[in-house]
């Protein structure tokens, strides 16, 4: 199905299970920050920053998730950048369908703790069956039901969770101060890079998200696996590679970068948002049901 789902020996640590629980973890803070009760000091943009956003979110964040984020804060540099889509571009592939694919993800996590709660496979049924449930176009069911299938990503060529899961930003300009726990890209030589840390860094005014760097992750690992792989629309590709991107779905940064096109991907994507985020507080679906009516 995808490069990069190649023969290399999986990471010895983290585990699956690991993974699923920051996952969670992370999803956890999206929706606490995605509240309507969220006050307007909250919310900043790179028009309006506002330190005690910042401050809010790190308290919000669990230990686990702020040790991830650092970490990814510290590591995702242009060069780890291209050097991970070249990684992408000249590895072997393998091949499977979605089901498959997501089996395989559900059963290379759950391997490790039989008892997980929600498995994968279960919050990509239920974010496609919630879609459905709503009368959203077939493709975005699709969409739904595949979009967190690069987290495969995590078994086959991953560093570790940090580039694989968390919120996603473009790397090669100035980190937004929105971008949750900003404090941490103290440490991420880009910032201290003549170019890279500038605001406009190797980009041009409303050049197109298309031509972003955008973090390393299962996001951008799938968006180009879809885009090279099926017929999915752009709006379905913009879900795929924009859901994780929230500070810009969410607190409006990097409008600078942003073309006509974007404009609209922006709607799609926020429209998505609701449903990956809360669909997992609706009943498990049963997936021998869901299997048999493919
Ligand atoms: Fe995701
Ligand atoms: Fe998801």
């Amino acid at each position: 199905m995808a490069p990069g789902l190649t023969s290399a020996t999986p990471p010895p640590h983290p585990s699956g299970r690991d993974l699923e629980d920051i996952s969670d973890q992370i999803d956890a803070v999206n929706v606490l920050l995605s509240s309507p009760t969220r006050t307007a000091a909250t919310t900043t943009t790179t028009e309006g920053s506002n330190p005690k956003s910042n401050f809010r979110q790190y308290v919000t964040a669990s230990p686990q998730v702020k040790a991830l984020y650092r970490e990814q804060h510290e590591k995702q540099t242009v060069e780890y950048n291209l050097a991970a889509r070249k990684a992408f571009h000249s590895s072997v592939r393998a091949r499977m369908g979605i089901w498959e694919a997501m089996e395989k993800l559900n059963t290379l996590i759950d391997e490790s703790d039989p008892d997980t709660s929600l498995s994968q496979i279960q919050h990509l049924l239920q974010t496609a069956e919630a879609l459905r449930r709503d009368g959203k176009p077939k493709w975005m069911q699709v969409t739904g039901l595949i979009h967190d299938l690069g987290k495969l990503l995590f078994f086959f060529g991953a560093q570790g969770q940090w580039d694989v899961v968390g919120d996603t930003f473009p790397v090669g300009c100035a980190f937004d101060p929105c971008i949750i726990l900003s404090d941490t890209f103290s440490q991420n030589p880009d910032s201290k890079h003549p170019i890279y840390s500038t605001e406009m860094g190797i980009y041009s005014p409303h050049c197109g998200l298309d031509n972003l760097l955008l973090s390393w992750g299962h996001d951008e690992y799938l968006y180009h696996v879809v885009k090279d792989q099926s017929l999915l629309p752009d709006e379905a590709l913009a879900m795929i590679r924009y859901h994780s991107f929230y500070p810009w779905h969410r607190e409006g940064a990097y409008r600078r970068f942003m073309n006509q096109k974007d404009w609209q991907m922006l709607e799609v994507v926020k429209e998505f948002n609701p449903y990956d985020l809360y669909s997992k507080s609706d009943a498990p679906p049963v997936v021998g049901e869901l299997k048999v009516c493919r």
